[in-house]
Order: C-alpha cells, then structure tokens, then sequence
C-alpha cells in the first residue's frame, strides 16, 4: 500500500527534540502518572493496585469496564458497539480499511489532519476535498457539501472541533451533515479528537455524531480532552458489526490495548469532569494572551479565531514560505509553529493553545522577537 509521508509528523519529529518552546503541540500540556491518580479517592491504594496489576495480554477490545465508561458517553450506545483503539489514529485507519474498496468516493474536510486523506487515497478511495477557506473564516458550508455529495458517496469524514483550523459544527449543522449522508447511503465518520474543548464565549459544542443514527460513527481519544496522549488510548464507537469488523482487523494489527493504559483509561473516565475542566482553563489562558498578542501586532499577524478546540492558524503577513519560516523559528529562536504547508496553506502557521501558560507566553515573545526582526530586515533573534 503506497502512502504519501506524514508531512506534519515528519516536520515534529524533525524538530521535537531540539526546540524549547514547542508551540505546534496539538494537544494539552500532559498529566504525569502521579496527578491522574492523585485524582482518586485514595491515590496510595490505586497506586498499589496499579503496582498488583499482572502484565498478561488485556481484553483484546479493550476490558468491559474501559467499554462500558466509553459507551457511557453517547447516547443508548453499546459496550459491543466501542473498541478500544491506540488512539483515535487506530480507530480512523481501521474504519477506512473496514469499510471504503478502491475506487469509492469520499468526501472529506480540508486542510485535515493529514491521515483523513491519505488513508482513504492509499486504498484506493477518490477524495473529494469540502474546503475550509480562510476568505470565508473557516466556516463549514453546508451547501457546497450538498453539491459535493453524490450518490456514489460512500464516506463522509468530518472532524469538529477541527484541526488545524479551530472550526466546528454547530448542533443543527451536524445534524444536516448526517442526514446528507445518510440520504446518499454514505457513512459518516467524525473524528471527534477535541471533543468537550469549548472556548470561552463561543457556541456550545455539537454532541457526538454517533448519537444521531445508525450511519454514524464517532471517533473519540484520552489524548487531546485528557491530556493522556502517552497513554496511546481512543476507541470508536459504531454499529456492533462494524465494530466487531474493526476487532477482526486490528487482531492483525495491534491486538489490544496495554493493560496499564487501559487500567490508567479508566481512572480518566472516572475523573472526565476534573480533567476536562483543567484542559479548558490552560487552553482559554493560552486563548486570551495570544488574542492580546496578535492585537498587538497588527499588519504583521492576524488569524480566524478558532471556535473550539486547542489549535489555530496563525496567518503571517511576510514573503516567506510557511515550511522555511517554520523551520527558521525553531532553529534560530528555538519555538515551533507547524507550517500552514503541511495542510496545503501557505502563509500561515498553526499554533496549538495547550502549553503550559508561562511556557506559552516565553514562547510567544521569542515569536514576536523573531517575526518582527524579521519583518524590519534585521537578523533575527537567537
Ligand atoms: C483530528 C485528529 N484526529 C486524530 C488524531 C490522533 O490522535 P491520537 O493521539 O488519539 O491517536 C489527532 C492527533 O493530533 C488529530 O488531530
């Protein structure tokens, strides 16, 4: 199976190590092991019991307890109807394999996080791009989806809250999207990786697609909302036979989920509020001084403020290709910014809200130093 490079994770991996201030993460600064058990009730119990557990293979779709605090987050769903996945990468790549042949048509969002596409391409799959456009705020426009739906449609891939864009769906436009769908016979896959992450004073969130009928899929992770991305834990959650089509795949694949991870998922759930709450206070804190930040630099930057989520496309107003700025940054002022190139859009640069605040705003400063010394034509800053 020919696949195109990852072009973001290449980028990362390129630089990961190296920089201080990584302002290109995609999710939230992560919990040690020791802050999600101090969460529970008595943390030296769950630590001990932690320390009891057996390492022998887990329960390969993840253990009923893990399934049953998943399903618990839709709608009448199912424990047969959720697999646990490592991370919600897995359960994307299964769902393409399961259900798209060569030759099917898919309609999917753009810019993307890279593997919407190049997954459903590398099988075979024709993808149709339904194009964000910074001209119209990267809103989703429903009626260009119409248009771009045939009846040979045999996917439809969203993902709300969006990365790299910080777009959603509203409630009704969700809706509308699945009845599209479904009226075309086409599944719905939604990649629902920032799921809870609402910004202050933007609409609420749409609820999870799954709810909204037997087409529906919905793709969930601890990485993003949790701050658990180590954890390597997200699952799907579709009709039983899908699902269970899914386990047949994986069984070649990953097998299960690791047993810690899967007894560590638990004692998230378990804590969903809390943890929930803490990802939304590092990410409106980070919100607010980059919005104060870019006031500040009118003419130089500007953005579309993202409406969920933690990520953002910061549009910069220089003649310089977005993957050679990104890659001056890092090596000259040490902060990652993700290049607006590995999502087809160039002058921009993608920037993550999920730093740890200080962290953040050292970062932000390094940027403005570097951008603006750039911009005057002085060398820049080190
Ligand atoms: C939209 C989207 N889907 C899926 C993933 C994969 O996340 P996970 O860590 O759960 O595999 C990411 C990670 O950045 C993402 O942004």
């Amino acid at each position: 199976m020919p696949i195109e490079p990852f072009a973001l994770e290449r980028w990362m991996t390129t630089w990961e190590t190296r920089v201080r201030y990584d302002l290109a993460e995609s999710g939230i600064q992560p919990l040690s092991v020791n802050e999600l058990l101090a969460l529970e009730p008595d943390p030296q119990a769950s630590l001990q019991a932690l320390l009891a557990t057996r390492l022998g293979y887990s329960e390969a779709r993840g253990t009923a307890e893990l399934r049953g605090l998943i399903a618990g987050l839709y709608r009448d769903a199912e424990p047969d109807e959720v697999l646990v996945t490592t991370g919600a990468i897995e359960a994307n790549f299964l769902l393409f394999h399961v259900l798209l042949r060569p030759g099917d048509h898919v309609v999917a969002v753009a810019p993307a996080y890279q593997q919407l596409h190049s997954v459903p391409r590398a099988i075979g799959a024709e993808v149709t791009f339904w194009q964000l456009r910074p001209e119209n705020h990267f809103r989703y426009d429903l009626d260009e989806l119409e248009r771009l739906v045939t009846l040979r449609t045999r996917m439809l891939v969203v993902n709300t809250p969006h990365n790299p864009t910080g777009a959603t769906l509203s409630q009704a436009e969700l809706e509308r999207v699945y009845r599209i769908a479904e009226q075309a016979g086409a599944w719905l896959l939604s990649d629902e990786a920032y799921r809870w992450l609402e910004l202050p004073g933007r609409e609420p969130l749409a609820g999870p697609a799954r709810d909204l009928g037997p087409r529906a899929i919905s793709v969930g992770t601890l990485s993003k909302p949790f701050g658990l991305p180590g954890l390597r834990i997200g699952w799907l959650v579709a009709p039983a036979e899908v699902a269970a089509a899914c386990w047949g795949l994986r069984d070649y694949l990953t097998l299960s989920p690791g047993k810690l991870n899967d007894v560590l998922a638990v004692v998230a759930l378990r804590h969903r509020d809390r943890l929930i709450d803490r990802a939304r206070a590092i990410a409106a804190r980070n919100l607010a001084a980059l919005e104060r930040w870019i006031q500040e630099r009118e003419g130089l930057v500007d953005w579309v403020p993202p409406r969920g989520g933690l990520l953002g496309l910061l549009r910069y107003h220089l003649d310089v290709p977005s993957r050679e700025l990104a890659d001056r940054l890092a090596a000259e002022a040490s902060v990652m910014l993700a290049p607006g190139s590995a999502f087809g859009l160039e002058r921009h640069l993608r920037i993550g809200l999920g730093a740890e605040p200080g962290h953040f705003a050292e970062g932000l400063a390094l940027v403005a130093r570097f951008l603006e010394d750039l911009a005057s034509q002085r060398r820049p800053a080190r």
